[in-house]
């Protein structure tokens, strides 16, 4: 059998195909609408989310395909909350994947409209896509993981302590809990839903969930690391706005090397931990490497 990591560019295809079938005609009417729409999920992100949620399925032995709405819908969330996050009244970026913001090509008031009807298109699609063979009960489910990934105990709220925090030095549990918010449980999710499928034991059910706690933390500090210390030709955005915005982030606040050393500390326990798949492992393994040490 060819490994994980040979499968993602034909994921990668599947995903963006399935995408592009589910969003609006560009120019049906409203086509400014439409068009931002699509120009804020075809637009070259990298499909971490996607990704790490067909890799959990192959860690759990379940077809990846049948978690084709999941991560789509997965993936339009996390597009939407970039469209919001770059927003002036938010991080005010005016690059995002290499591009202007939705907001600098269509305006703040499209962008913030563009963002609101991603959200509804996310759960439409979790809601009534069965052709993957999911059953309307694996879709409630999904749709319950999935929606308290995004409130307020999830991205809404992650976001709303990620400005709270600006101009503030916080303690590292503060600075955590908010990462885990805002960035991690999205990431949750992704790993989590292929268990709206099948059962799996209280032991895996805790691997995945530590594993995943750890990645989550490891992929945001991470993406500060790559702020910090990365241009904006390589990574798309802004290499200034955590700075211009006076985030709270973890190189600010405990330097580069304690950030890097925290991550290898996540990575060792999450791999740790993702060990009781034995052999089986190894695509969860393979994102947690490349989430970590991801250059753009
Ligand atoms: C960036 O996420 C935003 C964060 C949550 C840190 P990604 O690095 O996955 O962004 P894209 O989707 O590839 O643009
Ligand atoms: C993004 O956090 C988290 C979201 C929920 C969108 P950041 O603000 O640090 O991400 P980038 O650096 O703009 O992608
Ligand atoms: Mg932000
Ligand atoms: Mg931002």
């Amino acid at each position: 059998m060819s490994s994980f990591e040979q499968r993602i560019t034909s994921y990668i295809e599947d995903i963006d195909h399935y995408l592009l079938s589910k969003l609006p005609i560009n120019e049906s009417p409203p086509a400014n609408l439409h068009k931002a729409m699509h120009y804020s999920v075809m637009n070259g992100g990298k499909r971490i989310r996607p990704l790490l949620t067909f890799a959990s399925a192959e860690s759990l032995e379940i077809d990846p395909k049948i978690l084709m709405p999941a991560a789509a819908s997965i993936e339009l969330l996390h597009c939407f909350s970039l469209v919001h996050d770059d927003l002036p009244c938010m991080d005010d970026d005016d690059l995002r994947r290499g591009r202007p913001s939705t907001h600098k090509e269509f305006g703040e008031a499209t962008a913030v409209l563009a963002a609101d009807a991603l959200l509804s298109l996310s759960f439409e699609i979790l809601a009534s896509d069965l052709s993957f063979g999911a059953t309307a009960t694996n879709n409630a489910s999904l749709i319950a993981l999935i929606s308290s990934a995004t409130g307020s105990k999830g991205i809404t709220g992650g976001q709303q302590l990620d400005l709270n925090a600006e101009e503030k030095i916080i303690s590292q549990s503060e600075l955590e809990h908010i990462y885990r918010q805002k960035t991690g449980k999205l990431l949750r999710a992704c790993v989590l839903a292929p268990t709206c499928f099948i059962n799996i034991s209280l032991e895996q059910m805790s691997a995945l969930e530590v594993y995943i706690d750890s990645i989550g933390l490891a992929f945001q500090i991470r993406d500060d690391i790559l702020e910090a210390e990365g241009s904006t030709e390589i990574i798309g955005k802004s290499s200034k706005s955590d700075i211009h915005q006076g985030k709270a982030t973890f190189p600010k606040i405990f330097g580069l090397d304690e950030s890097k050393k925290r991550i290898l500390e996540l990575l060792a326990l999450a791999q740790n931990q993702i060990s009781v798949f034995g052999e089986r492992a190894h695509p969860l393994q393979y994102m947690a490497e490349s989430i970590i040490n991801r250059e753009f």
